[in-house]
């Protein structure tokens, strides 16, 4: 299959069921929701929600799985989008570039950006246990609202980011990095592939290899993430390239070397997609994403 067109493809129906669900900027909180929807919208590859879409696919292909799929994946989107807010905040990473726009800060304020991400992760959760969701069982909803939270909580990707704050400028080890990219990174993409599973209806031999398939692709994800830092362009990433040294980060290539991180990266990517054989070639999207994500420039 051709990763490009199919990535494409997928991004078309996010996208399209993403500006018919987010709230409109009228009324009483416009200006809020504005901000929220600035960032959203500012562009993004929307990797997350086609992970959920590809895990709900691999499980069942059947349109009306992919339908109820939809809002989960664009739940995911908010929370991510809100964690990119909050990341490029002066007191946090402090950047100024993001999906090719100024970040959310320099363009609304800070006390607006740090609104916006609220709004976004709220938002999310509107989404999942609302009416756009109810055509999934509520047992199933309820274990993709946890298994969400969960990711994006103290224990996952804020967790993560606190680390990340707090190892900046230090002497960081093997295992704390790879606990930090786990979980600021890791955690929120192995829940997008996971709630995929759920709202398909997986049983547990095959939401268990979703699971594992998960974590090595969010682990490959946020390593790519670092050497694309210290190798791609500001122009190519449409965010500031170099801000890990700027902001003295540990990170894979600060640590290992551009070369063995790379190593390190298709090695997790190897192990992801061992995790996959008891699927068809329903799954060939899932592998394909795996071996796009270790190979992306951007
Ligand atoms: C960037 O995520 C932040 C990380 C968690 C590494 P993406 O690379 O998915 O950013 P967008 O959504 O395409 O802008
Ligand atoms: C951020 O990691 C992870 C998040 C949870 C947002 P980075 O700080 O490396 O992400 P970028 O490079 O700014 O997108
Ligand atoms: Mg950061
Ligand atoms: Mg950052
Ligand atoms: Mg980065």
């Amino acid at each position: 299959m051709e990763i490009k067109t199919y990535l494409n493809e997928q991004r078309q129906q996010v996208e399209k069921y993403l500006i018919d669900l987010v709230l409109e900027p009228v009324g009483t909180f416009s200006k809020h929701i504005e901000s929220m929807r600035y960032s959203l919208f500012a562009g993004g590859k929307r990797i997350r929600p086609i992970l959920c879409l590809a895990a709900a696919a691999a499980v069942d292909s059947k349109e009306d799985t992919f339908q109820r799929a939809l809002p989960v994946g664009c739940a995911l989107e908010c929370i991510h989008t809100y964690s990119l807010i909050h990341d490029d905040l002066p007191a946090m990473d402090d950047d100024d570039l993001r999906r090719g726009k100024p970040t959310n800060h320099t363009v609304f304020g800070e006390a607006a950006a740090i609104l916006a991400g609220d709004g976004l992760l709220t938002f999310a959760f509107d989404l999942l246990s609302g009416p756009v969701s109810a055509a999934t069982p509520d047992s199933a909803r309820i274990r993709i609202i946890q298994t969400i939270a969960r990711a994006a909580g103290p224990l996952g990707m804020v967790g993560g980011q606190s680390l990340d704050m707090i190892y900046a400028g230090k002497l960081v080890g093997y295992d704390e990095l790879r606990s930090i990219h786990r979980s600021k990174t890791g955690a929120l993409i192995t829940a997008s592939v996971v709630s995929g599973a759920i709202v398909a209806g997986a049983d547990e031999a095959q939401e268990e290899a979703l699971k594992t398939y998960g974590d090595n692709i969010g682990l490959a994800f946020q390593i790519v993430d670092d050497l694309l830092d210290v190798e791609a362009t500001t122009e190519q990433l449409g965010k500031p390239a170099g801000s890990d040294i700027k902001s003295d980060k540990v990170t894979y290539p600060s640590l290992f070397g551009k070369e063995t991180s790379r190593t390190m990266a298709r090695e997790a990517v190897q192990e992801a997609l061992a995790a996959l054989t008891l699927f068809d070639k329903q799954a060939d999207p899932l592998r394909a994403l795996a071996n796009y994500i270790v190979e992306r420039n951007k």
